[in-house]
């Protein structure tokens, strides 16, 4: 049914629009051009959005300047991948400086090694790692290498299965809608089943005989920042232990909640963990990683042993990238303080929102938040409440994903979370009458 207040949602999102696009012309002419090259102008889906994207400029520490001329507080982070901010110079000088030695190695070297070496001692539940290029690829790696270990311990040929989550997001190739689908067209051909996320009442269903591993974000981050509750991972592993089910965290977001990343900080080990984004400093990066047992399946000295051969696996700048920022970049205060001060901003968001009666919410922990609400009226208004806070809030010169995704990074600071908090409300206060649903006082 159409919302009462869908017309006037409609009115104020098209107002929004003629505003973002007159100050914008340069980043529209480039979309126009854009739009004959790539598909809609855009060759990473998340980063579109009506009636286009600003295209940046530059960026630096927490702030990006489009080609227009605007600058904007960054709190999106790219996705979590900016946790340090834009050019942090400790990585900027690590990288310069390894160019010198040349990159292109197509050989082994040490800092690979020494990046290894750091990952196992930092992250619980991996005892050997290797690496990859992306978070999808890392997912990828580890599903297939959590079947090839059950099968070669001798597990019936049918157990195949890969239980996820609803919402949840693994990659561009492994993408989860609701329980019952649909799910992204684009999926790998794996036998997936999908439960419940952060419900052990689905535990039945999914843990059926067939079930080989459990692939999990421990707080689901493109899902809508959704914390697990409390029994769920610690059930989660039970029951994969109690039926040799491989259970696999998807740490490529939430290893930024602690330095041992989620697993340590809910205290619940997986079997294996896959890893990306920040940990490369912004760099390309991803790596999958576990039980010593399971990752012997790549010694090449094992008969049969698996191959993984991919050619930037070990370059040379992600390495170097990475190795600082986990040396140098992000230790236990640093993460500490990082993780607070997101605690701190969703709960004074939450009660601007609250104490303004306006039915909109937000979720996440620590770094990693989101803000929800109104876009049930989506078919109707084609993003309702979202997207004019989004567009009001781009108006501000402050920056979150469309969908209300944030994932802060070391250089914002508590000012500019102020800052966020008082936009709102200044966004709050400048709505007509009934735009939110009568829910306004
Ligand atoms: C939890 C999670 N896993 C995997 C991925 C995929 O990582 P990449 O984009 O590096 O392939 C993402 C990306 O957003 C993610 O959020």
């Amino acid at each position: 049914m159409r919302p009462q207040n869908g017309d006037q949602i409609n009115q104020l999102r098209a107002a929004a629009y003629d505003r973002y696009r007159a100050a914008r012309p340069r980043s529209e002419a480039l979309h126009a051009q854009a739009k004959r090259f790539l598909p809609g102008g855009n060759t990473r889906s998340v980063l579109h959005f009506d009636p286009f994207p600003f295209r940046v400029e530059s960026a630096s520490e927490q702030t990006l300047v489009d080609i227009d001329g605007h600058a904007y507080v960054d709190f999106c982070g790219n996705y979590t991948a900016a946790l340090l901010g834009h050019s942090p110079d400790r990585v900027k000088a690590a990288i310069s400086e390894v160019l010198d030695h040349g990159w292109a190695l197509g050989a082994t070297h040490p800092r690979e090694v020494e990046l290894a070496e750091l990952i196992c001692g930092r992250f619980p539940s991996i005892d050997q790692v290797r690496f990859t290029n992306s978070g999808t690829e890392a997912n990828l790696m580890a599903i297939g290498t959590a079947l090839h270990h059950l099968q070669r311990q001798g597990e019936a040929a049918d157990r195949r299965t890969i239980g996820v989550f609803d919402q949840a997001y693994h990659g561009g190739v492994l993408a989860f809608g609701s329980v019952d689908g649909p799910h992204n067209p684009l999926n790998v051909p794996h036998d997936f089943r999908v439960a419940p996320f952060a419900d052990v009442a689905g535990f039945d269903d999914l843990f059926q005989p067939d079930l080989a591993c459990v692939l999990v974000e421990p707080v689901q981050g493109s899902g809508g920042c959704r914390p697990p509750g409390l029994d769920f991972l610690n059930e989660l592993r039970r029951r994969c232990d109690e039926t040799g089910t491989i259970l696999i965290f998807d740490e490529v977001m939430t290893s930024r909640l602690g330095p041992g990343g989620a697993q340590q900080r809910f205290d619940v080990l997986p079997d294996m963990t896959t890893l990306g984004k920040y940990l490369a400093g912004g760099m390309t990066f991803g790596a999958f990683g576990g039980k010593r047992e399971i990752m012997a399946s790549f010694d090449p000295d094992q008969p049969g042993a698996l191959t993984q051969a991919g050619t930037f696996n070990n370059n040379i700048v992600s390495m170097t990238a990475a190795i600082t920022t986990l040396r140098h970049e992000l230790d236990a205060d640093t993460l500490g303080e990082l993780n607070d001060r997101g605690d701190r901003l969703r709960q004074d968001l939450q009660a601007t929102f609250v104490d303004n009666n306006i039915p909109m919410w937000v979720t996440g922990v620590g770094s990693m938040l989101c803000v929800h609400g109104g876009d049930q009226m989506d078919d109707q208004t084609g993003g309702g409440l979202l997207e004019l806070y989004f567009h009001a809030m781009l108006n501000q010169g402050l920056y979150l994903a469309r969908r209300g995704f944030m994932a802060l990074s070391k250089a914002v600071t508590d000012d500019d979370c102020a800052r966020l908090v008082s936009a709102t409300q200044t966004w709050i206060d400048e709505m007509p009458a009934g735009v939110f649903g009568g829910h306004a006082q």
